[in-house]
């Protein structure tokens, strides 16, 4: 086989089909290969003809030997040992150490750092973060690239290629393609993150992100319907104009959309109402909550995201509890339901900026520990298009750290300190509302928890710090003595003075 495609990909489930087509679209001849062959002959045959051409390869020597040099590949296969499996596969079909092979999938980013150490003799490993689904793949995803900035060279014509495209000046995204017609102009999703694990580290961190955005839709969506009884249209209605403000963003928007759709079976209902609430999830929020702890970085609100959907997927417990414990005995609210409407809309708002305050100041920490220099302006600008998360917002995350790249938390941002100072008093509003009528509000309350904590110059952990002097010795520092000094009390018994323990550190 003559050596005439610009890249080859491995994997043609729908996420693979779709970036391939993409590709195509826009004029690189793309290899396929697919374990089961007869769906890399269907998929070939059903797009014959795409403006760069598909080369469908029975055999991963095929693959290999299709792709001209430096020859780049892109593997889209379920996150972990597949993708090993699949490297392995390619260097014994004749991957060579100077040819590129990038992992698309959601990989783990501490995977991502072995395996571009591990492979670095056999070939480059990349790593690189896709996001958008289905159609984002297909029309235009934020891609998040990281590893051997040599080979983001070779790679970056493609991906700025296929990537979604924002508007130059108000960073909107421009409307998706249609097959065989990409989006001409616009500046792309895209931009290489840093080394080895920094795009897939950035991609597990959207997810989070992602997470507690879902979440925090779904609480003020629960908020208005059993506050004011709504009915799932008048929900979508609401949504729909939240869409139109602040709140712009792709989840507002298919929240609107679903919360509109019928029931094909009865069309009398509403389909959101009868789908069961028990939330799935397949890890990279977990992922972004476990790094969090591991880091000593409090995103409560990401992690409380995940508890949340933990807590749903309990159903059979929770419905035999609702039988025995008791709520308060709250009269159903009489109050103003506009007004409330737009409280719930501005706890959202306060409650979104704590969570990327969160996210951010994570990435932050995470730079630190790999020796990362994470553009925070940039990667809230790939996150404009094309992903999950993107939304409106995100040129004002962009704007803040334009303005200071040091920026040590978004919530020190000038505009977003003034949006909360405007929101908080409907922000605390709304969860007084939650907590009296019992209704469970977990990622509002804990961004607020965050906010109160954060802008706090006491916390009780003064109390915490004598409670572990007493019963473990383990030593405080004090307040009218330089930081990095500890001290120990012998505590009430013996009346003994506190001793100086001076050292780098307490225990
Ligand atoms: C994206 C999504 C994508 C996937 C999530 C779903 O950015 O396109 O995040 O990666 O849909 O992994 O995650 P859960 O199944 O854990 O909700």
């Amino acid at each position: 086989m003559e050596a005439t495609a610009d890249i080859g990909l491995i994997g043609l489930a729908v996420m693979g089909q779709n970036l391939a087509l993409n590709i195509a679209d826009h004029g690189f001849k793309v290899a396929v290969y697919n374990r089961t062959t007869a769906t890399m002959k269907d998929f070939v045959a059903h797009h014959a003809s795409t403006p760069g051409g598909l080369v469908g390869c029975a055999t991963t020597q095929e693959l290999v030997r299709a792709v001209k040099r430096p020859r780049k590949f892109i593997i889209l296969v379920k996150a972990g040992p597949a993708v090993d499996a699949v490297v392995e596969e390619l260097i014994a079909a004749g991957v060579e150490q100077d040819d590129i092979v990038v992992d698309c999938g959601n990989s783990l980013w501490t995977d991502t750092i072995r395996r571009e150490k591990g492979y670095s003799a056999r070939c480059k490993f990349f790593g690189s973060g896709v996001s958008g689904g289905e159609v984002g793949a297909r029309f235009g995803p934020s891609l998040m690239p990281g590893g051997d900035p040599n080979s983001w060279q070779h790679l970056k014509p493609i991906w700025e290629a296929v990537a979604a495209k924002v508007d130059e000046q108000t960073g909107k995204p421009i409307e998706t393609g249609a097959p065989g017609k990409p989006v001409v102009g616009g500046v792309p999703c895209t931009a290489y993150l840093g080394p080895n694990g920094a795009g897939h580290y950035v991609k597990m961190v959207h997810n989070g992100i992602e997470y507690i955005d879902m979440q925090l839709i779904a609480e003020a969506y629960t908020l208005l319907r059993d506050l004011l009884g709504m009915r799932a249209d008048e929900l979508g209605r609401v949504f729909a104009r939240w869409n139109d403000g602040d709140l712009d963003s792709y989840l507002i928007q298919i929240t609107a959309d679903i919360l509109g759709q019928r029931d094909p079976h009865d069309p009398n209902a509403f389909l959101v109402d009868r789908v069961l609430d028990a939330a799935g999830q397949k890890g990279t929020g977990k992922w972004t909550s476990v790094n969090a702890l591991d880091m000593g970085i409090p995103a409560n609100a990401i992690a409380e995201a995940v508890f949340a959907r933990c807590l749903s997927a309990l159903k059979e417990e929770r419905v035999a509890a609702s039988g025995q414990l008791q709520g308060p005995n709250t009269p159903p609210f009489a109050g103003d339901r506009a007004a409330l409407t737009d409280a719930v809309r501005d706890a959202l708002y306060c409650s979104k900026i704590c969570a990327y305050a969160q996210g951010f100041q994570l990435m932050r920490e995470a730079q630190k520990e790999y020796a990362w220099k994470l553009d925070f302006g940039t990667i809230a600008a790939i996150f404009r298009g094309g992903c999950i998360i993107r939304a409106r917002f995100l040129q004002k995350i962009t704007d803040a750290y334009r303005r200071n790249p040091e920026l040590v938390n978004l919530l020190l941002d000038p505009y977003f300190k003034e949006q909360i100072t405007r929101a908080q008093g409907n922000w605390r509003h709304v969860i007084g509302l939650a907590s009296a009528h019992g209704i469970a509000a977990p990622a509002f309350m804990s961004a607020l928890a965050y906010y109160d904590g954060y802008r706090s110059q006491h916390l009780p952990a003064n109390l915490i710090q004598a409670q572990r002097d007493y019963f473990g010795a383990h030593t405080y520092e004090r307040v009218d003595r330089p930081r990095g000094e500890f001290f120990h009390t012998a505590w009430p018994e013996s009346g003994r003075p506190e001793q100086a323990v001076r050292g780098s550190g307490g225990h």
